[in-house]
């Protein structure tokens, strides 16, 4: 049977670039079975101990560790909000641990980020890998491509610098 990799973008929004990003990362993918989950499907109210205490975790937060589970590796890409998680991401992260601490479910990870910015969404990078290991994830490398419209091809749907598709080549190889 073929590995399985889940990738999908930290991000809820329909025209996400982060999302792009891993759809492309996905399609370099050799000899494995990918599949992708769109975060916005697992929306769930605000977490709030209170919240939890009078209704428990919502079915979506053990659906979601579900389909990390039942993967061998996960690719994601971060968006940055103020140079941290977007909510969405947070809050999903948040009920999930309610559950399981190892939100990576013990598996390899690589983490992606990109923003329109020179910078990258570095910030969520150095966050999200930094803390990878705590929270069950191992990581097997990280990628950060700055200035989103200028290095990939939305049309065609690639990367278009050639030294960032060759590093996202390489860590995906990782996986
Ligand atoms: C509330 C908010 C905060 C943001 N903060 C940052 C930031 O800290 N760093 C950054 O590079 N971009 C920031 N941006 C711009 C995002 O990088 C940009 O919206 C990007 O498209 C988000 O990724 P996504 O399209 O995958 O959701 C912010 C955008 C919003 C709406």
């Amino acid at each position: 049977m073929s590995k399985r990799v889940l990738a999908f973008a930290a991000s809820n929004s329909s025209k996400s670039i982060n999302r792009q990003l891993v759809g492309y990362a996905a399609s370099l993918i050799e000899g494995a079975e990918v599949e992708t989950l769109d975060i916005h499907d697992y929306e769930m109210p605000l977490y709030r101990s209170d919240r939890e205490e009078a209704d428990g975790i919502p079915q979506l937060a053990h659906d979601f560790l579900a389909r990390l589970e039942a993967v061998d590796a996960i690719l994601v890409s971060f968006a940055e909000h103020n140079g941290a998680y977007p909510a969405a991401f947070k809050n999903l992260f948040d009920w999930c641990s309610r559950i399981q601490r190892e939100f990576w479910q013990n598996k390899p990870v690589a983490m992606l980020a990109t923003s329109p910015g020179g910078r990258g969404a570095k910030g969520v990078l150095e966050f999200a890998t930094s803390a990878a290991p705590r929270f069950g994830g191992e990581l097997v490398g990280h990628l950060s491509v700055p200035s989103f419209y200028e290095n990939f091809d939305a049309e065609a749907g690639t990367l278009t610098d050639a030294a960032l598709d060759k590093e996202l080549r390489a860590l995906l190889a990782k996986l």
